[in-house]
């Protein structure tokens, strides 16, 4: 089960001890930094809780059944009170949105909020992480909402294979010609996200890269992770990042490529003589938390400092205090003092500890976004 009590804030008192910078002379209030001088930069949002597929590492079947308590429709952020946190993100630093969940293109009228979001935040990188069991339906009309690219996860080329992880027997060939529609629909450059798991889908690495190389879409090999505390997650399932690169290399040498920006969580990797890129995410064997910009608002209104977060803070108590006068300012400060005060780094702690001693009730990766 996911863990959704959110811890109380008190506004007030918060904001008004947090006007002030108090982590970093000279940086505005309006720029916080973390304990660890880290800016907030992305802000990814869970639009919900509910996925049509069932990957064996996210949302297994045996957790995630008929019986399993999704959220009520009126626990969701509405699209208004998205955009709200949003904007007021923004004027914190935020440059990059990212919708999630959950299935993101399962929530009804996507669209509607992807165009506001567009319109209120013009100059903000604004994608999507999708499944893409939906996209090829909707990928015109997510490009003339304003949404400016998408992330499509795709664990395997072997349609058997890819059948038994999304679990609900959903072919690969579709989540192609989606991947297809997206590109023609002006959505690319597309990242692949495939998460590799030992024994399951690791020897589909080479396929993969093989496939999408000179296509003009970027394949990124996620290590497996311990997200939540449903997925059965074991070290012995994880192949590091440096065996994916070495696999490649073998048949496509590989080149290691300058990142596009600080703190970007794929390592980048150029085929040497052309064909494009692969990227790597080795949040298990080489964590990334010190560059970590991000803050996650989940489908009922917490906010998370780290994917590995134990609880949120609850700001949509917040955003339905009423219409009271210097409400968006409250907010503003709210935020300000959880990111001031944010020392998060899982990562890092669950590789200098041991694996099985960093198992802690986590909340689930499809409540949180990804
Ligand atoms: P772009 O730079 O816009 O392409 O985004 P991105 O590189 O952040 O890619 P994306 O959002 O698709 O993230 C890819 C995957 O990396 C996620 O699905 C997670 O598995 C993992 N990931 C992303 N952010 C974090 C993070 O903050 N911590 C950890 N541990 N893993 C993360
Ligand atoms: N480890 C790594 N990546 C994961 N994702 C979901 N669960 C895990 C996990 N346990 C990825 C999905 C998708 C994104 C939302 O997160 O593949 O691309
Ligand atoms: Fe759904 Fe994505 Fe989780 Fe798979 S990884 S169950 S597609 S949210
Ligand atoms: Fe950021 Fe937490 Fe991921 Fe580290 S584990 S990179 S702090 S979200």
């Amino acid at each position: 089960m996911p863990i959704r009590e959110p811890i109380n804030i008190v506004p007030i008192a918060t904001s008004r001890s947090l006007r002030i910078p108090i982590l970093t002379g000279g940086v505005d209030a309006r720029a916080p930094v973390d304990t660890r001088g880290r800016r907030l930069r992305d802000l990814r949002i869970s639009v919900t809780d509910r996925c049509n597929f069932r990957c064996t590492y996210c949302m297994p079947k045996e957790v995630f059944d008929a019986n399993y308590d999704f959220l009520p429709h009126a626990e969701l952020l509405t699209f208004e009170e998205i955009v709200r946190v949003a904007k007021i993100s923004h004027e914190l630093g935020v440059e990059k949105i990212r919708l999630t969940g959950g299935e993101p293109l399962l929530r009804r009228g996507i669209e509607r909020l992807i165009e506001m979001l567009a319109t209120s935040l013009p100059g903000v990188d604004l994608t999507l992480t999708t499944n893409g069991s939906a996209l090829k339906a909707k990928a015109q009309s997510l490009k003339d909402a304003g949404l400016k690219r998408v992330t499509v996860s795709l664990d395997s080329l072997d349609d058997a294979t890819f059948r038994a992880m999304n679990d609900v027997d959903f072919p690969v060939a579709k989540v192609l010609d989606a991947i297809d529609a997206a590109a023609a629909a002006g959505l690319g450059p597309i990242k692949i996200n495939m998460v590799v798991k030992r024994g399951v889908n690791d020897h589909q690495i080479v396929d993969m890269a093989r496939h999408f190389k000179g296509s003009g879409h970027i394949v990124r090999f996620i290590e497996f992770m311990d997200v939540g505390a449903t997925n059965g997650w074991r070290m012995d399932d994880v192949i590091a990042s440096a065996e994916v690169v070495r696999r490649i290399g073998v048949e496509f040498p590989l080149v290691v490529a300058d990142a596009n920006y600080q703190g970007e969580v794929a390592e980048r990797w150029r085929y040497v003589g052309g064909g494009g890129e692969i990227g790597v995410i080795s949040s298990v064997t080489q964590a990334f938390c010190a560059t970590c910009t991000r803050a996650r608002l989940s489908t009922d209104g917490q906010i998370f400092t780290c994917l590995f977060a134990e609880k949120g803070f609850d700001i949509k108590s917040l955003l339905r205090n009423g219409d009271k006068k210097g409400a968006d300012s409250m907010i503003r400060d709210a935020l300000a003092a959880i990111w001031q005060h944010r020392a998060d780094g899982y990562s890092e702690i669950r590789t200098a500890r041991s694996h099985d001693e960093a198992k802690a009730r986590k909340v689930e990766m499809s409540f949180i976004g990804g």
